[in-house]
């Protein structure tokens, strides 16, 4: 009979509105991707899906409700490095990152860009580093709290720099992204799924990018290498998971429209406008999903569990 039904509910799946939880607040990076992809799926699932923004503890309230959530394909989870952070930072968080899911496929990989307020008067990343110095008692950085990708990239660029400033914590960059607009906060790392428009708009002074070289899309920000601090190299995976358990033609299902979500033009090309690259067909799999996040929490668990600063 639970063949059956399971079959049968493959079959007839989805028959009513699909939940994607985003484990940040709303306005931020990781909101952006869902709702791009939630609604490139939705047409091509011929249902809707919502996304719901569960944030706090640095995402891990928000993956620990799809845990939860009943394993039949209405409750999915889009997260970034952060799933991959938890179990580290998290030890106590009610779910196991791996056990407690069952993965769909990678979907894109987002650099990130340091930014701050647009009065702070350093001009570029080098004056950035010598103005935090000297006022590292009044400096705060914004971050999404313990685990999130602004937080590994101001931790990063701290123990690159000797810097050790306070940091502010969010529940997500998108409020983060507000009071730094609004003075309020001085500065931030985050993706430029987020800072693209701010940046073009004047609204945030950007300093570098997190990578090798410069971004088409930003070709007037200096890339970190060449601004002298070419550790600070991040790029932020992100992928979709179902609760452990979900039927496999559910999975399938998910992961086929995933798939060509990922592989529609408009979406390809809104994800390089906004700096992003959709990974290759490939690596839309279950496979690579899971591949990918046990390779990042081993290496997470060991920059992390030797780095004081990891749990501010
Ligand atoms: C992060 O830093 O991980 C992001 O801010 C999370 C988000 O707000 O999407």
């Amino acid at each position: 009979v639970l063949t059956l039904a399971t079959g049968a509910s493959a079959q007839t799946f989805p028959d009513r509105a699909i939940t994607m939880v985003v484990p940040y607040a709303a306005g931020g990076p990781t909101d952006t991707v869902a709702r791009l992809v939630a609604d490139a799926m939705s047409r091509n699932l011929g249902g809707r899906i919502v996304v719901e923004n569960i944030s706090g503890a640095g995402g891990t309230l928000g993956a620990g409700r799809v845990a939860k959530a009943d394993p039949n394909g209405y409750t999915l989870l889009l997260n970034h490095i952060g799933q991959a952070t938890a179990p580290t930072l998290y030890p106590n968080a009610p779910y196991d990152s791996q056990a407690a899911f069952e993965p769909i496929g990678l979907i894109a990989d987002v650099p990130m860009t340091m930014v701050s307020r647009p009065d702070l008067p350093p001009k570029t990343l080098a004056e950035l580093i010598d103005y935090a110095r000297k006022n590292k008692d009044k400096i705060t950085y914004a971050n999404a709290g313990p685990g999130t990708a602004s937080h590994l990239c101001g931790m990063l660029f701290m123990n690159l720099t000797g810097l050790d400033v306070t940091t502010v914590p969010y529940k997500g960059t998108g409020p983060a992204m507000i009071d730094l607009i609004g003075g309020q906060v001085d500065f931030m790392c985050d993706q430029t799924t987020n800072t693209t428009s701010y940046i073009r708009a004047d609204k945030v002074k950007v300093y570098a990018t997190t990578t090798a070289t410069r971004l088409p899309t930003l070709p007037q920000v200096p890339s970190a290498a060449e601004s002298g601090v070419p550790d600070l190299s991040l790029s932020i995976w992100h992928g979709l998971y179902a609760p452990k358990g979900t039927p496999a033609p559910v999975v399938e299902k998910l992961q086929k429209s995933l798939l060509a979500a990922l592989e529609d033009p408009q979406v390809k090309e809104r994800f390089k406008e906004l700096g992003a690259l959709v990974v290759p067909p490939g690596e839309v799999t279950p496979a690579a999903l899971k591949a990918k996040l046990a390779a990042e929490i081993t290496r997470w668990h060991t920059v992390l569990g030797s780095d004081r600063s990891a749990r501010n």
